[in-house]
């Protein structure tokens, strides 16, 4: 184990977290159009469920990714100096993270920041067994937060990665303004990001809509977390995934659909559904490379690199300050 710590957000104990999820909860079901915040979708159960779902033929963007990676990583390893700590914003199982690793023997330490603990832990314990010389600090925390590294880190070059095309669950006005926080947090350092790009609707909709129903249940299991965690009588069985393309904003959405008028009962509110009325749970933009780009300029980056596969669904860009 190690003796250092970094953390995101020294206050943020569990049961701080737990009245954050609560108040989001009563907030996004009190408004006009219901919603949800995604990222809650990640609980134990949520997180499992996201790794099946990498893994259902639909769901092209992890593997597109990691092809991606196999091709850039040595460059990108050309490019960064021993000693460099290694960000990662919201890094799940960190699988994708050991095609960069393997390429960079010298770093100082990698800080992958994840709401999963478990998921922390996990990652943890598997790269210590393939990286035993490297140094890992996990940050249990929501990425944006300031980042407090441990004092003899404080100065080293950082290197920033936010694969997964995580970025399209922000309106782009948010990404932006995160893509500008990472900046900050990153003082100086490169930035890799995967950005899931605009393609056919026969190829998007069934990936947010798989024919095993991962991406159902993983929508659904807010539902369940919810229950379990405030105390809410959501019935599974009233609600329904569904996945749609909203063309004016270039973005896939999911919704949870009420099959039937209902109530639903949460810490002393009741929540009415009319048949069909539904909750908006996650927004996943895709982006063109142009769109994209104006993002990261409007965030003090410039866009250094792109790699594309050869359908051109994906892409993974370095961003550089100067
Ligand atoms: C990990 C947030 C990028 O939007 O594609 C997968 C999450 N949602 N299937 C995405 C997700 C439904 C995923 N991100």
């Amino acid at each position: 184990m190690n003796h250092h710590v970094a953390s995101a957000r020294p206050d943020d104990e569990p049961a701080a977290q737990e009245a954050g999820f609560a108040q989001a909860v009563i907030d996004g079901l009190s408004s006009e159009q219901k919603t949800l915040p995604c990222r809650f979708f990640y609980d134990a159960i949520g997180s499992e469920l996201f790794e099946e779902i990498t893994r259902v033929p639909e769901y092209y963007p992890t593997r597109t990714e990691a092809a991606l990676l196999e091709g850039s990583a040595a460059g990108i390893a050309a490019r960064t100096k021993p000693g460099t700590v290694l960000v990662e914003f919201g890094s799940g199982s960190s699988r994708k993270t050991e095609i960069l690793l393997a390429q960079m023997p010298h770093l100082a330490a990698y800080v992958p920041i994840d709401v999963s603990e478990d998921a922390l832990r996990e990652a943890q314990e598997r790269l210590a067994q393939r990286f035993p010389a490297l140094e890992v600090l996990p940050v249990v925390g929501d990425f944006g937060a300031d980042l407090h590294l441990p004092r003899e880190l404080a100065d080293a070059p950082r290197l920033g990665f936010f694969p997964g095309s995580t970025i399209g669950n922000l309106v782009p006005h948010d990404a932006q303004a995160l893509l500008a926080q990472m900046g900050r947090q990153l003082d100086g350092g490169r930035l890799i990001v995967g950005v899931d790009l605009r393609k056919d609707l026969s190829v998007l909709i069934p990936a947010y809509n798989d024919a095993a129903g991962v991406t159902a249940a993983f929508n659904l299991n807010l539902l369940t977390r919810i229950n379990r965690e405030l105390g809410g009588d959501f019935d599974l069985r009233g609600f329904r995934h569904d996945a749609v393309w909203n063309g004016e904003e270039g973005r896939i959405e999911m919704h949870l659909v009420s099959r039937r008028a209902q109530e639903v009962h949460l810490q002393g509110h009741v929540f009415s559904f009319r048949e069909g009325e539904h909750i908006h749970t996650e927004n996943s933009y895709k982006y063109t490379l142009e769109g994209f780009r104006r993002v990261a300029e409007g965030a003090g980056w410039r866009v250094t690199s792109v790699w594309t596969d050869a359908r051109d669904w994906f892409s993974l860009q370095e961003l550089s300050r100067d």
